[in-house]
């Protein structure tokens, strides 16, 4: 399809009733927004994080990936052959790390904005650049806020290694900045949802708004992939598996037995997404860890057919594909499995407070 015809479907796509698009079958729909929506870039700038959240690589994979941090020349580079083979595409610079880290980062926000593509930002904000007012005035596309709490004992669970108080600090210092600045750049803070926090959401979703940021919340789950997969053969190590029972409401057995009813649909990273380390590699998608293992090439020195052939026949895939983890992680975006999660958290729910009202009844 010529890039004139894409132009023409992306113009007419917000005029198209949401009816309508309900009742497009599941495989059209995929196919028409791997054909039409530009695929969303992911690029780590640094190589670690901060915290150690139980919940993600960082804090449950002992064998982590090499550290170091991207330079400015390397992303321009980068960009220009992003701006080429995927025009129109947002950028989001975190997957495994916390951009902030990067000392250059409003030059990195910058670059992005130069070659007319989109920015996303995402941080535990522990930490935030020392030039707030060029982070302010760069109008990033977005910035998203992580946690897990409102007092330091909540909070501390889920996000090791981190102190809300400082969050909340730097929430006061950011909203100022971009008040002053008046950014056009939305922050939005995202709470993560486990069976140990849910008493301190109204708390910070009052916090938040009265600094003038959107808010919402969702249920946690385990990453990376490789770890849920290791979970489930029962390979994990006993620390995991016991933040897993003991924090997650999303129960990874029964999320993933409710993943199997959807295994036939395909996954759509391959077609949809490009996530790129802070070594310029090439990952397979997102959603996985390990650099030393999921590496296809060099984006700078690979053609863009080459990695999109190897996206797609990647061995790790049919494996993945088969015990439905691909649905499980991508649970946000799929609309008949969602009410289902919900379901399964609420239950989780439901059974830890009947608990905890025995075990306060019989203390
Ligand atoms: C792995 S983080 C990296 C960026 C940054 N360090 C942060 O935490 O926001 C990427 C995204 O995953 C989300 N995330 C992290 N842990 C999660 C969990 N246990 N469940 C759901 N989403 C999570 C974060 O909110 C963030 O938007
Ligand atoms: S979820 Fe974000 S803040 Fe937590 S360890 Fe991972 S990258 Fe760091
Ligand atoms: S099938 Fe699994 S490993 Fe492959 S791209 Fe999808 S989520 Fe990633």
């Amino acid at each position: 399809m010529s890039g004139f015809s894409k132009k023409i479907v992306r113009k007419i796509s917000p005029f198209v009733p949401k009816w309508a698009k309900n009742n497009i079958p599941t495989g059209v729909k995929n196919f028409l927004r791997s054909k039409y929506v530009p695929r969303t870039v992911v690029i780590d700038i640094v190589g670690t994080c901060n915290l150690k959240c139980p919940s993600c690589p960082n804090g449950n994979t002992p064998n982590k990936n090499p550290i170091g941090m991207m330079d400015l020349v390397t992303f321009e580079k980068i960009l220009d052959k992003i701006a080429l083979e995927h025009p129109g595409t947002t950028v989001a610079i975190y997957n495994w790390t916390d951009q902030f880290l990067h000392p250059q980062i409003v030059d990195f926000i910058k670059v992005i904005h130069v070659h007319g593509l989109k920015s996303l930002l995402s941080s535990n904000l522990n930490f935030i650049p020392a030039d707030l007012k060029g982070l302010a005035e760069s109008n990033s596309g977005g910035i998203t806020i992580s946690l897990s709490g409102f007092t330091q004992k909540v909070y501390g669970i889920a996000h090791k290694g981190g102190d809300i108080e400082i969050v909340k600090e730097n929430m006061r210092k950011l909203s100022a900045a971009l008040k002053e600045a008046n950014s056009s750049t939305c922050v939005n803070v995202y709470y993560h949802k486990y069976k140990h926090n849910l008493d301190e959401i109204k708390l910070m979703e009052e916090f938040a708004k009265s600094l003038g940021f959107g808010f919402g919340a969702d249920w946690a789950y385990f990453m990376p992939i490789e770890g849920v997969k290791k979970y489930i053969d029962g390979n994990l190590p006993e620390a995991d598996v016991k933040f897993i029972e003991t924090n997650l409401a999303l129960n990874i057995k029964k999320a993933m037995e409710a993943a199997k009813e959807f295994k036939n649909e395909p996954c759509l990273f391959p077609s949809t997404l490009l996530t790129i380390d802070w070594r310029g590699q090439v990952q397979l998608c997102c959603a996985v860890y390990d650099s030393g293992r999921f590496s296809i090439g060099s984006y700078l020195d690979t053609p863009w057919k080459v990695i999109e052939e190897r996206l797609e026949n990647h061995p790790f895939c049919k494996e993945c594909v088969k015990d439905s983890l691909h649905t499980y992680i991508s649970w946000h975006g799929n609309s008949k499995l969602r009410p289902i999660y919900q379901k399964i958290a609420q239950e989780e729910i439901q059974k830890h407070n009947n608990n905890n009202g025995w075990q306060k009844k019989n203390l």
